[in-house]
């Protein structure tokens, strides 16, 4: 497992990186679908926890994920959608997440949580949904080691990506500098990653644009060209 100072230099390091978000693989075949992703050379898997409560949906939770830790050595980020994060944070420790990211709209005074997850030495994330404007989340970002732009309110996969989103990245990036990991999660593909990437945007979660392809290597690898402009979008 990587220390939160080894997932922060290998974010950075390994920029754009394109997370596929686990809600959208074939749970009967986890194993199978870690391989794959391994092969394809994923840099961050995303895991998508839902209660039914914060979101209308629900997903799984650290029993599941610690079942597939020793399967890959990939860090996990566990994005957790539910309404008491707090309550929780030791399992996904325990799982063997690297890093934890939680909802504003969760938990609006988050700074306690944000270092009780930087003090057990994991990368700690903030996420915002598309209603929430930038400014409610501005005051925390130095308590942040990733901060996660909903651009989908949050609840399920294949969603329509929401561009006006985006300005929140760039915001975000002007006040933070380059130290701060940003990420964006919801409807990314081929036509939506390049104006999040241009707007300072380092990790992209993608969930349909991989899972729904034949072939995660070469998705993976056409998302990672496309936000750099290696490629055109199409
Ligand atoms: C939405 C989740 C996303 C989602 C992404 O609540 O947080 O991670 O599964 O899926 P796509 O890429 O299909 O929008
Ligand atoms: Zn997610």
């Amino acid at each position: 497992m990587l220390t939160r100072d080894e997932m922060l230099s290998h974010l950075k390091a390994k920029r754009p990186v394109v997370a596929p978000s686990m809600l959208k693989c074939d749970f009967g075949n986890l194993r199978r679908e870690t391989e794959l992703l391994d092969s394809a050379g994923s840099s961050l898997l995303h895991w998508d926890v839902m209660d039914g409560h914060f979101v209308p949906n629900l997903s799984y939770g650290p029993m599941v994920i610690e079942r597939v830790r020793p399967l890959t050595k990939t860090p996990f980020d566990a994005h957790l959608m539910i309404s008491d994060p707090a309550k929780y944070l030791d399992e996904y420790v325990k799982a063997g997440c690297e890093a934890i990211t939680f909802h504003l709209e969760a938990v609006p005074q988050p700074v306690s949580l944000l270092r009780e997850i930087r003090k057990r030495n994991l990368v700690a994330g903030l996420a915002i949904n598309p209603g929430t404007p930038f400014s409610a989340a501005e005051p925390f970002l130095r308590e942040c080691d990733l901060f996660l732009v909903m651009s989908v309110n949050p609840g399920f996969g294949g969603q329509k990506f929401m561009p006006e989103v985006v300005p929140k990245i760039a915001a975000a990036r002007a006040l933070a500098g380059n130290d701060l990991i940003i990420s964006v999660d919801g409807g990314i593909g081929r036509s939506t990653i390049k104006q999040c990437a241009d707007a300072g945007c380092d990790v992209f979660v993608a969930g349909s644009s991989v899972f729904d392809e034949p072939c995660y290597t070469a998705a993976i690898a056409e998302l990672e060209q496309t936000a750099t402009g290696s490629r055109s979008a199409c």
